[in-house]
């Protein structure tokens, strides 16, 4: 088997994901909401993973009446392997089948390195990490049997450089653990599946909003883009990559980021 080959179409056609089924972790709020908005928007039928945000059906029930699809909200935990395997199975069966897994949830915390408890740590590496693995595995088990999947991972840049002044090397490894995880999934899962990565910079959702006014001056002097992203402007890459539009591209790691990496 080799990468899967869609036909040649209009380009705008290639970008269509009609009748797509697509799963977002993380998909209730921040940049989860609004890829699962902008995959919605697309015309695939979305099912939104939640863990905490209890608004999420309403969410799901809004998101599908503005854009005629089906959409739907689940309840998991992205540390539990079967909880949230026994999620991705129920959305395939409820939806007849799975297409497109977006693995995006994530959290931060910060502590000088030296200083971190075991918990603080496995915390972050459980959600980061093994909770991007445990989705991605899942997502396998469905794609692999089905002969095709596309499986998008929420990286950061934090994979690639160290944030300052903020100390946080735990959620910096596990977002560079994610990042080399989806090139091995990508080589490994070849015959079936597409694995890629999106990097944000800095996005203005609840992860940026707690921290101290001093630690945002000192981001925007050292963003060309001099402002944050809003999470909408985010949403054109994830349908990008779940489309038949990026159809050779696997492997990669698409980093957005108002040139934040670049001086
Ligand atoms: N904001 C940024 O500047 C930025 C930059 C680069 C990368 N990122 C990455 O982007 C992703 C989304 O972050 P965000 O900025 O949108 O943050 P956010 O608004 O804090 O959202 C985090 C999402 O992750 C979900 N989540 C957290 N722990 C979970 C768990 N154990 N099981 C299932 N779901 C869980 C949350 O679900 P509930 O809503 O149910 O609580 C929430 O939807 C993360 O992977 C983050 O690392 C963010």
């Amino acid at each position: 088997m080799v990468l899967s080959k869609p036909d040649n179409k209009h380009v705008l056609k290639a970008f269509d994901l009609s009748g797509k089924v697509a799963a977002v972790t993380g998909g209730a709020r921040g940049i989860g909401l609004e890829v699962a908005r902008g995959l919605a928007e697309a015309g695939a039928h979305v099912a939104i993973i939640y863990s905490t945000s209890k608004d999420a059906p309403t969410t799901a029930a809004e998101i599908a009446k503005t854009n005629n699809v089906r959409c739907q909200a689940y309840q998991s935990e992205v540390k539990d392997s079967k909880m949230i395997e026994d999620t991705l199975q129920e959305i395939a069966k409820d939806f007849g089948k799975l297409d497109i897994v977006v693995a995006n949830a994530g959290i931060a915390s910060h502590y000088p390195a030296e200083e971190y408890t075991n918990e603080q740590w496995k915390e972050i590496i459980q959600v980061n990490l093994d909770g991007a693995f445990y989705t991605a595995q899942a997502a396998a088990r469905i794609f692999k049997p089905q002969g095709h999947g596309n499986l998008i991972f929420t990286a950061s840049v934090s994979a690639i450089l160290v944030n300052v002044p903020q100390k946080q090397a735990a959620y910096n490894a596990s977002k560079a653990g994610l990042v080399q995880l989806a090139r091995c999934l990508a080589v490994e899962w070849v015959d079936f599946c597409r694995v890629n990565c999106v990097s944000p910079g800095f996005i203005a959702t609840d992860m940026l909003s707690v921290h101290p006014e001093e630690w945002r001056k000192q981001w925007f002097s050292m963003i060309p883009a001099q402002r944050l992203c809003d999470p909408y402007e985010l949403k054109g890459a994830y349908v990008f990559l779940a489309s038949d539009a990026s159809s050779y591209m696997t492997g990669a790691n698409m980093v957005i980021d108002g040139a934040y990496t670049l001086p």
